[in-house]
């Protein structure tokens, strides 16, 4: 065989092996409304995805299946305007009383003020590792990219392919991590006026609804779920590179960075740092590196 002809058939195992565990879902074939699909829509070629919030109702839509790792994405542009009191969400999450959760969240603000990016994560039903920033740039204006990567070893959190965000895996030193059980992706807009607005101070100008969250290109370029497996028969299912390429395991030197720009600049919020909230008492996983 020439080497073009090495060359396809490599692709060509690639793509079967890849087939078993790689969902390049769309809204449309995999998600679907659980909440005010009536005022709510997917768009053009099943790509867009708008979420209403009105005096009558948010909305929401989840994905038909989980997933136990991979790369989630999706493009956002969120509610312009007076959008105090709205918060639009994209998150991961699993359920029952002791669920893992990675969440994005984004809390409106009056005209001219800056959104508030609220990033948390939940292991075994345990949250609490709340971290905030305001965005370096206008998220109203256009389409972002927000992106989770879930691996084995680490969850990233990433704008526009910048990490904002990283937990790490310190399973083995008792510090619980979400790998057992699959997460369903969701995508929502609400009225949280009284807590998303420094505690209720402001509240959800009516006049200016209907809000609209546009949504497009969801990604989910994961590990399908299906009941209990194990990392290995996960792993085992998923592409050579899965684990060890450098978007799935650590963070370069270059990423690492832009994340420090970020948190040095943009970070509001930091758990790890609200010693009166923890009463000195630090939740085990701010001793360690996160990157
Ligand atoms: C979104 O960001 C992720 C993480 O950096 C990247 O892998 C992906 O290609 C980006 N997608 C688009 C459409 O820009
Ligand atoms: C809105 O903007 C004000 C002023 O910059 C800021 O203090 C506040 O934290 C912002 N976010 C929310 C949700 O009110
Ligand atoms: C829950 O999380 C908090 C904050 O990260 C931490 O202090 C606490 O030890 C955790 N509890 C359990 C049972 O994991």
């Amino acid at each position: 065989m020439g080497s073009f002809q090495v060359l396809f058939v490599a692709l060509l195992v690639t793509a079967v092996a890849f087939d078993q565990s790689f969902v390049d879902a769309k809204f449309s074939n995999s998600m679907y409304f659980n909440w005010g699909a009536s005022h709510s829509s997917i768009l053009g070629n099943g790509d867009d995805l708008q979420l209403v919030l009105d005096s009558t109702s948010g909305s929401g839509v989840q994905t038909k299946r989980a997933f136990l790792f991979g790369s989630i994405e999706m493009l956002i542009k969120l509610v312009p305007g007076n959008s105090a009191g709205t918060v639009t969400a994209y998150y991961m999450s699993s359920t029952g009383s002791k669920h893992d959760e990675i969440d994005f969240e984004f809390l409106g603000n009056v005209s001219g003020q800056p959104y508030i990016i609220h990033t948390n994560i939940y292991t075994q039903g345990n949250g609490s590792r709340e971290q905030q920033f305001y965005p370096w740039f206008d998220p109203t204006a256009d389409f972002h990219n927000y992106t989770i990567h879930w691996n084995p070893t680490e969850v990233v959190w990433y704008i526009d392919s910048i990490p904002i965000r990283v937990f790490r895996n310190y399973e083995n030193e008792g510090i619980a991590y979400p790998n057992k059980q699959g997460m369903r992706v969701y995508s929502s807009i609400w009225n949280a006026d009284n807590w998303a607005t420094r505690g209720g101070l402001v509240k959800i100008d009516w006049y200016s609804a209907p809000f609209v969250a546009r949504f497009r290109h969801f990604r989910a370029r994961a590990c399908k779920w299906n009941g209990p497996v194990s990392i290995d028969q996960c792993a085992s299912k998923s592409p050579a590179n899965w684990w060890t390429s450098p978007v799935y395991s650590q963070l370069s030197y270059a990423k690492n960075g832009q994340m420090k720009w970020v948190r040095d600049n943009y970070m509001i919020y930091d758990y790890c740092k609200d010693t009166k909230r923890f009463q000195g008492n630090m939740p085990p996983e701010c001793f360690k590196p996160q990157f």
